[in-house]
């Protein structure tokens, strides 16, 4: 069995999504609950049909309450220590999904403390990241009404009460065990979990996470300490991860540029990544491509077409097939991946354009916004 490690600021080898899902108690997002989903929203959002979102925690106790008319809520963050790569953007796109079908607010948190502590940067470049990554977040296109985009040395004021109420509650053997700190781990990241829970109670109702699986330790220790504070234990729907350009082991990284595409990568870096770097799994030549096929499963442009950039089930079966067969060249894949990439990131700089002037509105102004900037919790 190959060794890989999840935690949510390191993925090392080749993940096992089927043991984290046992060793983190979650449970997979079967059939039925699919259709329960369906029932509201219409249609299946193609990341749920293929499994990508794949597990959750309490996602059939979410929809009982929407049945009966509690409602919930949204919640999702990003942490602002480099430009954002096309991974990153994903839960955001999934989470504005939910938010329309079941016209719900979002929380969105940008762990500006997180990222100032665990990595290396000063303050002033994380401040210049915080901002760049509020504008790509913004550019998603929530519902402005009920989005609330905070960043958390600006925000802390309002949460800081309760911050202390459930840090009082989190001792250091917990947050060893569960996140592996050591002595030498600065205190400020060891006080930091405390902060990154408080979203889950911004309101009296059932937390949703959508998430890449990496952040679940987090929801874990608030389950443990929720219902003794007056709330719910929340509930998170799990993706797995877009995986490196460089195939199938560890995660793409703001670090190292050419394992992963970044939001404002242009279209000639676009192409010479992709060219360059994707990881094929086609035969090495032509002759034994066209007789022995190749191989979608560990093929990087294949499965980011079938995680993000090729919604149509039709045209993604079509793509297998013929790579399977020999009939499509590696060549020819990451040219279908390339123009799909380039077409998302123009669109997505459009909207970014046009999200300039309403991220005041996200962070300060919004209804939800203001009504959060009035709120105290105690
Ligand atoms: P961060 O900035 O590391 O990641 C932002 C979001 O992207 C997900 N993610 C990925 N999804 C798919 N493929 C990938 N390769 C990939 N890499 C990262 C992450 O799971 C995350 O959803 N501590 C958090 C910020 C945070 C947060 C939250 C995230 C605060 N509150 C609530 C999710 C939900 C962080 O540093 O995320």
């Amino acid at each position: 069995m190959e060794k890989f490690k999840v935690t949510p600021w390191e993925v090392e080898g080749k993940v096992d999504y089927d043991k984290l899902v046992k060793e983190f108690g979650l449970k997979l997002i079967n059939e039925g609950l699919k259709k329960r989903i369906v029932k509201h929203t219409k249609d299946l959002h193609f990341m749920l049909r293929r499994n990508i979102f794949f597990a959750h925690r309490d996602l059939d106790k979410v929809l009982n309450d929407y049945e009966k008319g509690k409602g919930f809520f949204l919640y999702t963050g990003r942490g602002p220590s480099g430009k954002m790569h096309l991974g990153h953007i994903i839960p955001f796109y999934f989470t504005k999904w939910l938010q329309q079908k079941f016209k719900v607010n979002v929380y969105i948190e940008i762990t500006d403390d997180e990222k100032f502590l665990v990595k290396n940067q000063t303050w002033e470049e994380i401040k210049t990241y915080t901002m760049e990554n509020i504008l790509e977040i913004a550019a998603v296109g929530f519902d402005i009404k009920r989005t609330f985009i905070f960043r958390d040395s600006e925000y802390i004021a309002n949460i800081y009460p309760l911050v202390l109420k459930v840090a009082r509650k989190i001792n250091f053997s917990l947050v060893k065990a569960v996140f592996g700190f050591k002595n030498s781990t600065n205190i400020g990241l060891i006080f930091y979990p405390a902060i990154q829970i408080i979203p889950t109670f911004f309101e009296k109702k059932r937390c949703l996470i959508p998430a890449a699986i990496d952040q679940d330790p987090y929801w874990r220790i608030q389950r443990d300490l929720a219902e003794s504070f007056g709330y719910y234990k929340t509930a998170a729907i799990h993706s797995k991860f877009l995986m490196p350009l460089k195939g199938p082991t560890g995660k793409m990284s703001s670090s190292d540029p050419t394992s992963a595409i970044f939001l404002d990568d242009s279209e000639k870096d676009v192409e010479r990544k992709i060219m360059k770097y994707a990881y094929s799994g086609g035969q090495p030549t032509i002759e034994l491509h066209r007789k022995l096929g190749g191989n979608p499963e560990v093929d990087v442009s294949f499965q980011w077409l079938k995680y993000f950039f090729e919604p149509s089930d039709k045209k993604l079966k079509e793509i297998e097939e013929d790579y399977r067969s020999g009939k499509l060249l590696t060549g020819e894949l990451k040219q279908i991946l390339i123009e799909k990439i380039v077409k998302f990131l123009k669109e997505h700089s459009k909207r970014k354009e046009k999200a300039k002037d309403r991220i005041i509105e996200y962070m300060y102004e919004g209804k939800l916004a203001r009504k959060m900037w009035e709120k105290q919790y105690e």
